[in-house]
């Protein structure tokens, strides 16, 4: 019996939503093709992201190069940690996830054991592709960059970036000027990233070139309240924190306010962004009872992170799916390329009246230097005015040895200076979602087949902000003038920027089955009756309910309707 997942690709590839890319040549896993529809409802769900990122939080979007030099992936972490744990078959050859086959197989947290363990673990486990044992194999990590070079003949490496975020992170000093030196600021970027699953197996869920919407908040180190909380202080939104899954415990409504006054979620940024995620998966078309926030236990967070809460989808055939995570990645990548590069990264904070501040200063005594050191007198005392001298003398270091200054040559004094402000590395919030997969939980929750007139109708329950298509309209019959009538009434809508379909092939019921299968949420006919009194048949998806409607109306309602 196909199952959800099944009925779904089939209708998606039927339809021109997903197809397998490259199929002529046999195509290639992990890599998909959005057809007609499927890049048209793409194009919908990252708009409704630019709404809340770009539009209602006012973060610029950027765009950086796909291919990055190796510096940039040798500070932020991926050439040495961004690897998944993988084996071989001993005997066919394969390659597997080595964690997706113990837990496959029953064992748990087969994610966080270490090589060795796992290697143990699977040892009497058999291969999924020739069922023999993989006895002998042991499990090794693989780095899922793909690597590539710059410029011919060259040796210099690059790779395909595995997330948008670094470029984000590159840009913070051009960023820091654009936003006029002042925290806190948001950037946000939308594209292509590429990881070399190992074994991408399913479908939608698993790419290797897929599609990241990702934002980076830079924020001030020591604040916690976001200037826009009271927006969604009151949402609730369905949490499993660290605390309910140690204790094998469900999943719980909870405002947002009340998340970082318990402490479940740290800071308001956070949990701001768990909201807006709450806010963006609905408006999207995600059932409410099958989205929860997780937050990553201490041992499954990135490197990079300090906190981490995951926006999970309830999927049929694949259980709970991490569609976007939330990160408070600190100061970490920022601080990583300050020091690759030798740039700063910092801001400069000013205070908003200037402090006194007492200071310990080692001023050297030059008079006693000048004879002992002669010309190198001037570099021993800048050294001692950033040494810290104990009682036998300052540790410095000169020519590129250490020697030690006896304390006659200078003198500590306790000095007392104004300053106006200081320069922070300020701390990143993420939220990074995964376009393909919302896309495809999409597709998942918004499907229903019901009986119809003893017939099967499949719908796709879009809200009419994602359907591909948002009104169709059918002439009764392609004659009679109802053929040019219904072409006017499109050019109507799409001067009111609707995506209106025309179609006047096969009998009327076909056509609006077909509408539902695509999601499309209106269809608009025109019959013999709207020759004699300007009216058309306005019918709704989901409740198939018609109405007659005036024609020089129907773009304002129509609009209305869509537009919400
Ligand atoms: N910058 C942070 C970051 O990349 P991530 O959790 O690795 O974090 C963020 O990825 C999102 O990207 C995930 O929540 C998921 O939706 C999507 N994603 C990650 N790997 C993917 C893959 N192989 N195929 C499809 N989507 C993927």
């Amino acid at each position: 019996m196909p199952d959800i997942y099944d009925k779904i690709i089939e209708l998606a590839r039927r339809r021109g939503f997903v197809w397998p890319t490259s199929e002529c040549y046999g195509s290639v896993a992990g890599f998909i093709d959005y057809g007609p529809l499927g890049a048209m409802m793409k194009r919908k769900i990252e708009n409704i992201w630019r709404y809340f990122y770009v539009i209602q939080d006012g973060y610029y979007e950027i765009e950086c190069p796909t291919i990055g030099e190796e510096s940039i992936y040798l500070a932020s972490g991926h050439v040495k940690g961004f690897a998944d744990k993988m084996i071989q078959c001993p005997h066919c050859g394969e390659y597997h996830r080595a964690d997706h086959v113990a837990e496959d197989n029953g064992i748990e947290n087969a994610e966080i054991m270490s090589l060795e363990d796992l290697t143990a673990a699977l040892k009497d486990l058999t291969c999924p592709a020739c069922s023999e044992t993989f006895d002998g194999a042991e499990v090794y990590y693989f780095n899922l960059m793909f690597q590539t070079t710059i410029g011919p003949g060259s040796q210099r490496k690059g790779y395909l970036r595995p997330e948008t975020a670094q470029g984000i992170f590159t840009d913070f000093n051009r960023l820091l000027r654009f936003y006029r030196d002042k925290l806190p600021f948001g950037t946000v970027q939308i594209g292509k990233s590429y990881r070399n699953e190992i074994s991408p197996r399913q479908g939608m869920i698993r790419l290797r070139e897929f599609t990241q919407a990702e934002a980076e908040i830079f924020i001030h180190p020591d604040h916690k309240d976001h200037p826009a909380f009271s927006r969604y202080a009151d949402r609730e939104v369905p949490l499993l924190s660290i605390a309910d899954q140690e204790n094998k415990e469900c999943r719980k409504e909870m405002s947002m306010k009340d998340g970082v006054a318990s402490g479940i979620i740290a800071n308001e940024y956070v949990a701001y962004y768990i909201a807006q995620t709450h806010d963006f998966m609905l408006t999207c078309g995600i059932s409410p009872d099958k989205v929860r926030f997780r937050q990553h236990l201490p041992d499954e967070r990135a490197h990079y992170a300090t906190d981490c809460w995951d926006a999970e989808i309830f999927s049929e055939r694949f259980g709970w799916v991490e569609m976007v995570g939330i990160a408070d990645r600190t100061n970490y990548d920022l601080n990583a390329h300050a020091k690759q590069s030798g740039d700063p990264f910092t801001v400069f904070i000013q205070y908003d009246e200037t402090k006194r501040i007492r200071e310990t200063k080692v001023v050297a005594n030059m008079g006693a230097l000048g004879p002992k050191y002669r010309n190198r007198a001037k570099a021993v005392a800048d050294a001692l005015a950033v040494s810290s001298p104990s009682e036998n003398g300052a540790e410095i270091e000169l020519d590129g040895e250490k020697i030690v200054v006896p304390p006659e040559f200078y003198e500590v004094k306790e000095v007392e200076t104004e300053i106006n402000g200081e320069y922070v590395m300020p701390h990143v919030i993420e939220p990074s979602y995964g376009i393909d997969r919302i896309l495809y939980a999409v597709l998942e929750h918004s499907f229903d087949e019901e009986m119809v007139d003893g017939e099967t109708r499949n719908v796709l329950r879009f809200p009419p902000k994602v359907a591909p298509v948002q009104v169709a309209v059918l002439p009764l019959m392609a004659r009679d003038g109802l053929d040019d009538i219904a072409r006017s009434i499109k050019t109507k809508l799409q001067e009111e920027e609707i995506l209106t379909e025309y179609d006047d092939s096969g009998a009327i019921g076909r056509r609006y089955r077909r509408q539902d299968e695509i999601g499309t949420p209106f269809a608009v006919t025109v019959d013999y009756d709207t020759k004699e009194d300007n009216t058309v048949t306005v019918r709704e998806r989901d409740s198939m309910m018609q109405i007659r409607y005036d024609i020089e109306k129907l773009p304002a309602l129509l609009s209305d309707l869509i537009k919400g």
